[in-house]
Formats: structure tokens, sequence, C-alpha cells
């Protein structure tokens, strides 16, 4: 018998509980097909957490996932708690899980599905052969920097501090390179450096172990011009590492060259196999409780869990194809429909993915 992986589920707010409902019928087909076993407790996260428990992240949460080898996150906010003071904002919670889980490592996938070509707004041969990670340092920078505000002559002053040492930037930087070296073997590292001192440690720091990874080729590029060349020749990329609040902003723009970033998964990662998985998507609260969201991010965020958490490749694939299979037979949710009168349900999207996984 396959020994049992704990999962801690948080499906959290907006669409969350629907799309993660459609990943737990994913992790049971998988236990009938690979006779891979798991636990999976649900927990409270994110604003609905601040409605029952009175904050983001109660402590029994942070425990459950603590004792888990994986966590399975659906997506937090709403414009209900939006004009939340600071420490009451689901956003808040998000951010202290990746801390106090020591996630410092984002792994954010974007490629283009060929069938779905036409659902992104750039041409379709300028997107051809797009397959790139993006490497997003997730516990440091102007997130976590300190902040404060003070009074002066010209009204109140706000302070947001950007900080890196060397060893946050060289342990993202590594993640990087072994990332690529099983890739196509080229990376970008993204600052800057022309600017910021934080980006210009960052450039020497990335310089100096990059000899240790002689096989992947580097270049660095300035975070404007990268969001320029995203758009104009996005198959030339193949890993981008880069600072948190670059990483945000650049992972959504990539998310959208695919044509939905109801497509795409991430994988948040420590240093061991441990980590928390989620779509890109956030909690949509404009079509939460209609039963019309997207699963396969949340879907193929399983498929990471089982490759990167678990070492179940074969799990994995078998996601994967599936996944493919069903948008190649033509099914779509309405976010990536042509047209919209033909789009299915969450649910039967889960479905046809979960009848379409063989061994
Ligand atoms: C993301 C989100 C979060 C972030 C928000 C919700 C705090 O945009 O995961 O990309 O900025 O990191
Ligand atoms: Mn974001």
């Amino acid at each position: 018998m396959a020994e049992v992986k704990k999962i801690a589920v948080l499906p959290g707010d907006g669409i969350g509980p629907e799309v993660v409902a459609e990943a737990e019928k994913v992790l049971k087909r998988t236990e009938e097909l690979f006779g891979y076993r798991f636990e999976t407790e649900r927990a409270l996260f994110g604003g609905i957490a601040i409605d029952e428990k009175g904050t983001p992240m109660p402590e029994e949460t942070l425990q459950l996932c603590k004792n888990a080898d994986a966590v399975l996150l659906g997506a937090v906010g709403g414009p209900k708690w939006d004009n939340n003071p600071h420490a009451l904002r689901p956003e808040t919670g998000l951010l202290g899980m990746r801390k106090a889980l020591g996630l410092f490592a984002n792994i954010r996938p974007a490629y283009i599905f060929d069938c779905l070509k036409e659902a992104s707004t750039l041409k379709p041969e300028v997107l051809e052969g797009t397959d790139l990670i993006v490497v997003r340092e997730l516990t440091g920078g102007i997130y976590f920097g300190e902040k404060y505000r003070r009074d002066t002559e010209n009204g109140q002053e706000a302070v947001d501090t950007c900080v890196y040492n060397v060893m946050e930037v060289e342990r993202i930087a590594r993640q990087a390179f072994v990332i690529a070296q099983k890739r196509s073997k080229k990376l970008a590292s993204v600052d800057k450096a022309n600017v910021l001192e934080s980006s210009r440690l960052w450039r020497e720091t990335v310089n100096r172990i990059a000899p240790e990874y002689p096989d992947v080729e580097l270049e660095h590029i300035l975070v404007d011009n990268c969001a320029m060349q995203l758009l104009r020749r996005p198959s030339s990329f193949d890993v981008i590492v880069t600072e948190n609040m670059f990483g945000d902003i650049l992972s959504d723009e990539a998310a959208m060259l695919t044509g939905s970033i109801g497509m795409l998964s991430s994988a948040s990662l420590g240093e061991g196999s441990f980590g928390l998985f989620e779509p890109v998507h956030g909690s949509a609260p404009d079509i939460a409780g209609q039963g019309i969201a997207n699963p396969i991010a949340t879907i193929l965020s399983v498929a990471l869990m089982f490759r990167l958490a678990f070492g179940y490749e074969d799990a994995a694939t078998s996601i994967e194809t599936a996944v493919k299979a069903v948008l190649d037979a033509g099914h779509r949710t309405g976010d990536i429909a042509k047209d919209k009168s033909r789009a299915i349900s969450t649910s039967a999207m889960g479905d046809l993915i979960v009848n379409a996984m063989s061994k």
C-alpha cells in the first residue's frame, strides 16, 4: 500500500470552493487509478476565516498545513473585505501563510494549449511555441519590508521598503537554475539594476553563482524591457527568475498570453518537498456561486502537487493528458469558450477531466 499523503485543503472565498471541489474529484480518481492514498482535511482560510474566526489565518489552519505533506488552496479575497484594516484582509492571511511556511519559491508555468490559441489577445504566430516558467521570489522584497506612515509638512507620507539579502537571492536563483537545467537551459534574471540597489545585489548574486550552472545560458533583463519582450517574443523565454513584486506583475502578464488566467496553476515551495499549490487566478467574486468558473487551473495545480511534492509523475501526466484531451474535444468553460452559449459548467468540466484520466 502506498503511504498516505496528507493534504490540507483550503477552499477560501469566491469561486475557491467551486474549483477546489473539482480538484477533490481528481484526487479521488487518482486513488482509484493508481492506488495512491490521500487524506484530505479542510480548514478555514481568507475572508471566510475572518467571518467565522476573526482572522484570515487561524492558528488551527496554520497547524493543519504544517502537519500536512502539501496544501491545496482555492482562492481568497473579495469586495466584502476590501475595506478592512490590514490585519483583517484575506491577502494578509495569504502573505502570512507563505512566510510562516517558508514558501520562498513561487513557480508559475505559462504554456499555450494549441487548441486555445484563438483565446489569447495575441496573434497565434507570436504565441507559437510559448512555454515558460516564472520563478517568483515570494517571501521578501517590498511585500515584506518595513511599512509605515509619517506626517510631513506636505501631508502624510507612506513608506514601503524593498529589502533583499544575499541568502534570499541565492536560494531562489539556485531553484531557477535547477529548473532551467531540466528544461531548455535558458534563464532570464529580471531586475531593475539601473535604478534599484536591491536589484544590483540581485544581479551580483546571480552572476556569482552562475558558473556553478555552466550548462544554463543566463541573461539579465530589466523589468520594463521584460514586460515588453513578453508580448513581442514570448516563445524566446524559458525560465524567468525575479523578485517578489516584479514576479507578481510579470506572471499575470505571462498568464494572459495563454488566453485565460483560468488555466494557470502554481506551486509555492520551500527547501524540501512540501508545498502549497493554487491556481494563479483570484476568487473572481463576479462569477462566484454560479457554477461557471474554470476548474482547470486548480486541477493542474494538483498535477503540480503530484509531481513536485509527491514525485507521482505518472498521476501528474495522467491529469495533464486528460485536460488536453478534454480541450481538444472542444469542451470549454465560459472564460475560454468562443461561443459562450455552449459553455459548460465547472462541475461538467471537472467530470469530463476525471473521466478522461487513465493509467
Ligand atoms: C498573487 C496575488 C497575491 C500577491 C495577493 C492576493 C496578495 O496577487 O498570488 O499573485 O500579490 O502575491
Ligand atoms: Mn498576483
